[in-house]
This record gives C-alpha cells, sequence and structure tokens, in this order.
C-alpha cells in the first residue's frame, strides 16, 4: 500500500479573513480557525490549503504579497500559526500554504526598492524593459480588470512585466538571487511546520520573460530544482499546482522526460472541472469520460487534485464557444453572473438550482472519480453568492455557522465582507448550526461520504476506469482498483430513473453492498438489473483484498 500521504487526503481550502473571527475586529483570524478544526476534523478533512496568509495591499485577497515571512497582522502573529500546525497536527490534520512566488505586491519594499534606482540590489529581481514591449497589451489573465502585462513606471523610467494585475509585478526567475529566495521562503516555512505549497501561477512562475515576445521560454528545470530542495528540507512535503494548460502540456509539470515523478506531486485537474461542469450542465455524463479518456498517464506518485469549486471563476476557457454557451446558459445565463467572457463566478449549490440531489450526485462523483478531492469552504453546507459584491469577492462570502447576527462569522457588525443575509441562501437559512443536529442535512451526508471515502483507498491511489455499457446513457460507471480491493460508482446524471445491466462486472464480486447510494435500492443480486433513480448515485464495493 502506497505511504503517500497526498493520495489519501481530503483537502479543505479556506480563507482565514472569512472564515471565524474570535477577537471580534470583523476579519477571520487563526486564531478563530484554530476554534474551528474540531469542526474541520468532524468533516474528515486531512489537509488544510490556506489561500494567502502573508501581509498583504489584499488588492486581489492576499494574492499581492508585501513580506513573505510574515502572516498578516489581521490574522494574528507567526505565534499563533505555528499553534495552529500543532493544534490540527494532533489533530492530524496537515495544512499547506499558498505560494505566492510569480509576482509581488508593488508595495514590496523589493520593488519599492528596485524602482527608484538601476543600482537598487532588488532591480534585477523583476522584469524590466526600456522600451515600450509590442507585447504589452497581450497575455492578459483578467481581460476587462487588466488592461496591458507591461506598465510603465515612472520613478524607475522604465517598463515592468506583470503577467496578473499591475499591482502584481512578476519576479525574475532568471536571477538566481530570486530562485534562492524562494527556496529560502520554502525553507522558512517548512521549518515553521506545513505539509508543503499550493503554488499559484506555475506557468508564469517558470516564464523566462523575453521583452516584446508574448511566447517566452519556460524553464521547467527551475520546478526540478525547487522539488529536490523542499523533498530535501522535509521528506513528504507536497507541491499542488495550478497550472491551467494545454493537456499536452501537463505532463511534464509532473516529471522530466526521463519518466520520472521528480517534479510537481500533485496538479488540480482544470480539465476535468471544466468538463464536470460540462457533463453537470448537459445532465449526461459524456464529457467526464472523454476528460477521463484524455487525461495524460501519470508518473508513479503523481496525483491529480479535483475540485468543482474553488477560489476562482468556473473557468470556462477551454471548453469550444458553444460548449461555453451551454453551461452559461445552464449555470450562469445573466451576464452579472459570468467573469472576463470566460467564466462563472458563482457556488455550486446555487448553479445547481440548489437542488439537493443534485448537489451531492456532483460531490459524489467528485470525490469518486481518481485523485485527491478539494473541497472550498462552505460546499459542505450549500453556500450560495453574493452577486452584489465585485467580481470574484462574489463566492468569498464569510462561512455561515449559525443563525447569530453576521452569522455566528463575527460579533462585529461589520464584518469584513458581507454576510449573506435573507433569501434560500441566507446564514438564517444555511448554516452549521443547523445542519449539524439535522441527520438529512447536506452537511452530515458530507461527513457520511468522506468516511465512506476513507474506507475507499482504490480512489486516492487506484487505477480508475470508465465501464463501458451499451445503452448506459445519462448513468456514468467507473471502477476503482488497487491492490486493497475494487470499488464501482454509478452515477446518474440525468433526471430519469434508470436500470442498468453490469452482469459482466459480478463474476469479480464478493458480496457486495452500497456503501454509500442516495437511497435504499434492493439487493444487488447478479448484477442483471441494477436500479439507479434520477441524479441517484451508488458506491458499490465489489471486492477487498486487505
Ligand atoms: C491565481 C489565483 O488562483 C488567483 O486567485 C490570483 O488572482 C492569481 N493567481 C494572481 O495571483
Amino acid at each position: 500500500m502506497t505511504d503517500r500521504w497526498y493520495q489519501k487526503a481530503v483537502i479543505y481550502c479556506l480563507d482565514i479573513d472569512t472564515f471565524a473571527d474570535s477577537d471580534g475586529d470583523g476579519c477571520g483570524d487563526i486564531r478563530g480557525l484554530i476554534g474551528r478544526l474540531d469542526y474541520l476534523a468532524r468533516l474528515g478533512v486531512t489537509c488544510l490549503w490556506l489561500n494567502p496568509i502573508h501581509p498583504s495591499p489584499d488588492q486581489d485577497d492576499g494574492y499581492d504579497v508585501s513580506d513573505f515571512y510574515n502572516v498578516d497582522p489581521r490574522f494574528g502573529n507567526l505565534g499563533d500559526f505555528a499553534e495552529l500546525l500543532h493544534q490540527a497536527g494532533n489533530l492530524g490534520i496537515k495544512v499547506i500554504i499558498d505560494l505566492v512566488v510569480n509576482h509581488t505586491s508593488d508595495k514590496h519594499p523589493w520593488f519599492q526598492s528596485a524602482r527608484k534606482s538601476p543600482d537598487s540590489p532588488y532591480r534585477n529581481w523583476y522584469v524590466w524593459s526600456d522600451t515600450e514591449p509590442a507585447d504589452r497589451k497581450q497575455g492578459m489573465v483578467f481581460p476587462g480588470e487588466q488592461n496591458e502585462t507591461w506598465t510603465y513606471d515612472r520613478t524607475a523610467k522604465s517598463w515592468y512585466y506583470h503577467r496578473f494585475y499591475k499591482f502584481q509585478p512578476d519576479l525574475n526567475i532568471n536571477n538566481p538571487e530570486v530562485r534562492e529566495e524562494i527556496k529560502k521562503i520554502c525553507a522558512f516555512w517548512l521549518q515553521l511546520g506545513v505539509a508543503g505549497f499550493r503554488m499559484d501561477a506555475v506557468p508564469f512562475i517558470i516564464e523566462e520573460t523575453q521583452a516584446g515576445n508574448p511566447n517566452s521560454p519556460k524553464d521547467m528545470d527551475f520546478i526540478t530544482e525547487l522539488r529536490q530542495f523542499v523533498q530535501w528540507r522535509k521528506g513528504d512535503a507536497v507541491l499542488l499546482a495550478e497550472a491551467n494548460v494545454e493537456p499536452d502540456q501537463l505532463k511534464e509539470y509532473f516529471g522530466d522526460s526521463g519518466g520520472s515523478a521528480n517534479r510537481i506531486h500533485m496538479l488540480f485537474d482544470f480539465m476535468l472541472n471544466t468538463k464536470l461542469m460540462l457533463a453537470l450542465a448537459r445532465q449526461n455524463p459524456e464529457p467526464v469520460i472523454e476528460a477521463l479518456r484524455e487525461a495524460p498517464k501519470l508518473p508513479a506518485g503523481g496525483q491529480w487534485a479535483t475540485f468543482l469549486r474553488n477560489h476562482d471563476e468556473v473557468d470556462l476557457s477551454r471548453l469550444t464557444a458553444e460548449q461555453r454557451e451551454q453551461v452559461f446558459a445552464e449555470f450562469g445565463p445573466d451576464e452579472d453572473m459570468q467573469l472576463y467572457g470566460r467564466g462563472i463566478r458563482r457556488r455550486l449549490a446555487p448553479m445547481l438550482g440548489n437542488d439537493r440531489r443534485r448537489v451531492e450526485l456532483a460531490y459524489a462523483l467528485q470525490f469518486s472519480l481518481r485523485g485527491t478531492p478539494v473541497v472550498r469552504y462552505g460546499e459542505e453546507i450549500g453556500m450560495g453568492e453574493d452577486l452584489s459584491l465585485p467580481g470574484r469577492n462574489s463566492i468569498r462570502t464569510p462561512m455561515q455557522w449559525s443563525a447569530l447576527p453576521n452569522a455566528g462569522f463575527t460579533t462585529s457588525n461589520e464584518p469584513v465582507r458581507p454576510v449573506i443575509d435573507g433569501g434560500d441562501f441566507g446564514y438564517q437559512t444555511v448554516n452549521v448550526s443547523l445542519q449539524r443536529h439535522d441527520p438529512a442535512s447536506l452537511l452530515a451526508w458530507f461527513e457520511r461520504m468522506i468516511r465512506t471515502l476513507r474506507e475507499a483507498p482504490e480512489v486516492g491511489s487506484g487505477t480508475c476506469k470508465h465501464v463501458d455499457l451499451p445503452d448506459a446513457g445519462s448513468i456514468l460507471v467507473h471502477r476503482a482498483d488497487d491492490v486493497t480491493g475494487t470499488m464501482v460508482f454509478v452515477h446518474n446524471l440525468g433526471p430519469s430513473d434508470g436500470v442498468l445491466d453490469l452482469s459482466s462486472l459480478y463474476p469479480e464480486a464478493e458480496f457486495p453492498t452500497d456503501v454509500l447510494a442516495d437511497q435504499e435500492y434492493p439487493d444487488l443480486g447478479k448484477f442483471e438489473a441494477v436500479p439507479v433513480a434520477g441524479h441517484g448515485y451508488r458506491w458499490i464495493r465489489l471486492r477487498r483484498y486487505a
């Protein structure tokens, strides 16, 4: 059996500022999070991914860092952070943090020094051009919110490169000092006890930017170098990367051409995410089957991280225009629900019409597909979004703990962001307190589902294969196999009940049972007629060796 912890993890992603406020100043903090660790342990979370924790002017939800060696004073101090690591560890929960080193905030002392003089020791830490680069208006990540990727700085009397917003100047990866500093940052946090990093924007970190060339080369070797360094410092530390690139480029992020997994341990599966959205919109599994078929085979130890919602928009840019329109029509028909012309700024429950059966189906499917599941805070209780907030903040509202004022998130009357109040998704209706007392709640279901997953290690560390059946229609059947046993999963993405002939699997079965299902189903018999309700699902244990 594999001892790679990340293959069996359940990762929960949260923003400290909107999770729990312990001191009543309106902003979530580390102490508040410590107070909620028991909740996360009970849910079954084994790893926390904290969105940026560093001091920041907070113009991009903390992804604009002004000091890599501290925590934002609004969240507490390093002592609180060390305590968080200790208390989480007591509960068997690991902590990974966002490593945002493609860029810094323009308020970072490095950039402030760099712009002041060509002789600054930090000048060459950033990417400059003395003349206006021809690709100045290309490569923007946030069209509409960002007009260019090169901005003229009057103090520096030069153009600086920024792949993202103009307040996020890119660091110069060609500079060995920058590489060393990135390692030093990793070393610092590993020494404090984090279990690894969610690496922001990896394809841009390794970009060896050449002014005027919108397709500058990438230095993949830096990833190898960083992996080696990190692993030397902490053997089981993990790198989980954001690299939303073309499918044919994915493999090289996991390892070099020699075939070993010597780069990133885990990549978010953006392609699967997009295809899952398309499949849910069409109520047909075909796009998921396609995604499974087309995903590159990973070197041993390489792992996908699966997700339905994250802290950004649902990025549909890899769909065809027609497919994208289909998803928009189903899940984000109003212009206000869309972002950057490519994405949707909503949470899952409202996208699925707050239909409990569809929400369960979607998460049962995500958690049963190969890889390590990542879930965003609040999804486990079916939180909604606030479209009156700008951009991606719509889905970054405070966690809804109870029906107390401001959702029990804070005692202040001025929460860092407004709490969703009233209506189907208001904190009065959707909150942890109500759901934890209700065995039929979505939260109780999530706890059960995650507990069941703990008994199915095949999902995280085994193979995942689509079981091709004639006339399966809206029903997806897939299986997970490893040395411990075999699970079979049946998910009906459509609204109508169906019956499948799964008798081809019967010869392999030893005392097969549903270990999780949307309802009680009749005995499986010889698998000749296996019913599954519209939007229903069945997780079937076929056999167990260990
Ligand atoms: C990717 C992050 O996911 C996003 O939230 C952020 O705005 C950009 N990187 C810039 O750091």
